[in-house]
């Protein structure tokens, strides 16, 4: 694991930025609300998107135009930033189907593309969770699926969701978190911290081949 501390949150975007703009192949993105920025400058680095498919980290069980999705705001934030001829490869959650369904379909989806994703960029929740892999919850066991169905979310939002595993996430060849705000630093602590808590979701994600960077600012990583 490799920690980069950044000044700020306009730092931690722009380094953000600066992999996934320079990313090829299939790319996890994640949710919520600290990545916006992150995909807004990519869209603005690179112009010409072929050649990379996005995937989510995870996704809310809501329709595509709701404004909990995490889709909806891809699309707002870096996907109508690029010319039409110039778009990657978009594979959102089918969330017009039941949990369960719609969870498989991603697991089959990403495996049928290779199972390996190349790069996932990831979010840290202040509970330390991170794509929808919530403290204490079933997703955290699963040993075999790449998509899992969780019912019922640890945080706001409180709808179902559709999570990327631990399995998925060990076979990835790049994960990068971007962590941003005072609000996240007892979590980078326990996640990142010299004694991981083995209760943070986020600090059992470890690619187990590839490279692990944790993009943090200064207010994020006081605690650590
Ligand atoms: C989601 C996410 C989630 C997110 C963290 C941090 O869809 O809820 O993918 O894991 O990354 O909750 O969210 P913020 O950036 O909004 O703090």
């Amino acid at each position: 694991m490799r920690l980069e501390i950044l000044d700020d949150a306009e730092a931690v975007a722009a380094a953000a930025a600066e992999r996934l703009a320079a990313a090829s192949g299939h790319v996890a993105l994640a949710g919520g609300s600290t990545p916006k920025r992150a995909y807004a400058l990519a869209a603005e680095r690179r112009e010409d998107w072929r050649g990379v498919t996005l995937w989510l980290g995870d996704e809310r069980l809501v329709p595509d135009e709701d404004e909990r999705s995490n889709a909806a705001m891809i699309r707002e934030h870096l996907l109508t930033r690029i010319a039409r001829s110039r778009l990657p490869g978009f594979e959102p959650v089918r969330t017009e189907l039941a949990l369960e369904v719609a969870a498989d379909d991603y697991d089959a989806r990403l495996r049928a593309a290779g199972g390996a994703l190349d790069l996932a960029l990831m979010g840290l929740g202040p509970d330390a969770h991170t794509a929808s892999l919530f403290p204490g919850k079933p997703a955290l066991d699963e040993a075999r699926r790449l998509a899992v169905g969780v019912p019922e979310a640890g945080m706001k939002p409180h709808v179902a969701r559709v999570t990327l595993t631990f399995p998925a996430f060990a076979a990835a060849r790049e994960v990068v978190f971007l962590v941003a705000g005072e609000d996240k630093a007892e979590a980078l602590a326990r996640a990142f911290g010299d004694t991981p808590d083995p209760a943070a979701p986020a600090g059992r994600i470890r690619p187990a081949s590839g490279d692990l960077l944790v993009l943090a600012d200064l207010a994020a990583a006081q605690r650590i």
